[in-house]
């Protein structure tokens, strides 16, 4: 058997060791790295609302009604504000209801777990967020998994498998390391064709796709052929926290069954506060705005690393792959860019499959045009030095 310092030892020769960096100050466009400016291109806040100040003084507001929410939801630590903010969201949502969850991670076990058990079925996409599939494997469903948006083999497995049981499709709405997006409105035809639950996890489109930022559903015209939306609190929107908005029967049914949403301490005033604030803020002009500034960023970055040759994998959206290949490579890619400030993760497998490692740009609204033509510039260069293009 090997000790843990030997798997550490073997991870660090195959070059998949990972480890922290840490940013002082606040989260924003440009940050401080280890005593240096640098530009931030891997974040998830799109919309730079992690420091916006209406957020920081909402934030304020809820530390009025204390700090912790003393309790889980079902003993004593169901708040006003958690009420509101619930409210809030359904309504955004356009669904009956919405329930809160501590993250994304705790959303995703929580739902797929309760939603499904023995004897049932969950056909969910092989490129699904980790917490998809580790919401799959406690909830003793079987798990088919079709290859990435193919839904011929998706209807192929739906003709197959499933029995009597409960079926669920279940898929990311914007995939969080490659950026494009899930053919939802082949899933709905399918989920109903073939009598389904579907669900989506719109952790990468809440706030920042469509319109209106209702997500990956708005931006396609399904919002209403999805039986569950989940999002996230903590990317787009800037704050912290999930939820699963539904019918009135599917959260009363999750507030029942699901374990993370049970056994745990609910989130805290100020973080609630400033989830409200967010959502307001996504549906003011200013947001508007910022969705607009942030599809111009977008588009300016990836018209400029297709000039200079590199392969961003068929994104769709903010998140911008490059791809690389071997994980020591990216590592390289990735440790020079930041002396070049630039700070941008490699990533690696379990994340992705082995053989396409890549760099996971993300793209900020609050980024400026002339920063992303400089950091493109600077990409290309260190990408032909390294040989990548
Ligand atoms: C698609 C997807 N779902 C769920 C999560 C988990 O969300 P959270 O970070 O709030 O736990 C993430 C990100 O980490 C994600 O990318």
């Amino acid at each position: 058997m090997q000790t843990f310092a030997e798997e550490l030892e073997a991870l660090r020769a195959e070059g998949l060791y990972r480890s922290m960096r840490v940013i002082k100050g606040a989260q924003g466009s440009r940050v401080e790295l280890d005593g240096k400016q640098v530009l931030m291109l891997c974040s998830n806040n799109y919309l730079g609302l992690a420091d916006h100040p209406e957020l920081r003084s909402a934030a304020v507001f809820g530390v009025a009604f204390g700090v912790g929410s003393g309790a889980s939801r079902l003993v004593s630590g169901t708040m006003e504000l958690h009420e509101k903010l619930e409210e809030r969201i359904a309504a955004f949502k356009g669904t009956e209801r919405a329930l809160l969850f501590n993250s994304g991670y705790a959303a995703n076990t929580g739902i797929v777990s309760a939603l499904v058990g023995r004897g049932d079925a969950i056909f969910s996409d092989r490129l699904n967020h980790a917490s998809i599939i580790d919401g799959a494997l406690l909830s003793r469903a079987d798990l088919h998994r079709y290859p990435h948006r193919d839904m011929a083999a998706l209807e192929r497995l739906l003709q197959d498998k499933g029995g009597n049981g409960r079926r669920l499709i279940v898929t990311d709405g914007v995939f969080s390391m490659d950026g494009d997006i899930a053919p939802l409105q082949d899933l709905v035809r399918l989920a109903k064709k073939y009598g389904a639950l579907l669900m989506v996890d719109d952790a990468h489109g809440t706030g920042v796709l469509g319109p209106t930022g209702r997500g990956s559903g708005e931006l396609l015209g399904v919002m209403d052929g999805i039986d569950i939306h989940m999002g996230t609190l903590g990317k787009g929107l800037g704050s912290f926290g999930a939820y699963a908005a539904a019918s009135a029967t599917i959260c009363d049914y999750l507030v029942n069954k699901a374990r993370s949403f049970i056994f745990s301490t609910s989130l805290p005033p100020a973080v609630l506060a400033a989830s409200i604030a967010a959502i307001e803020l996504v549906d003011s002009p200013e947001g508007k705005e910022l969705r607009e500034k942030l599809a111009a960023n977008v588009a300016l970055f990836k018209e400029k690393l297709a000039q200079a040759g590199f392969d961003t994998m068929g994104s769709e959206t903010q998140i911008v792959p490059i791809f690389v290949g071997p994980a020591d490579a990216t590592m390289e890619f990735s440790k020079e860019l930041l002396e070049q400030g630039i700070f941008v993760q490699g990533i690696r497998p379990p994340t992705v499959p082995s053989g396409s490692c890549r760099l996971r740009c993300t793209i900020m609204a609050t980024h400026e045009a002339a920063e992303l033509e400089e950091a493109a510039g600077i990409i290309a260069q260190v990408g032909q030095k390294l040989g990548v293009v």
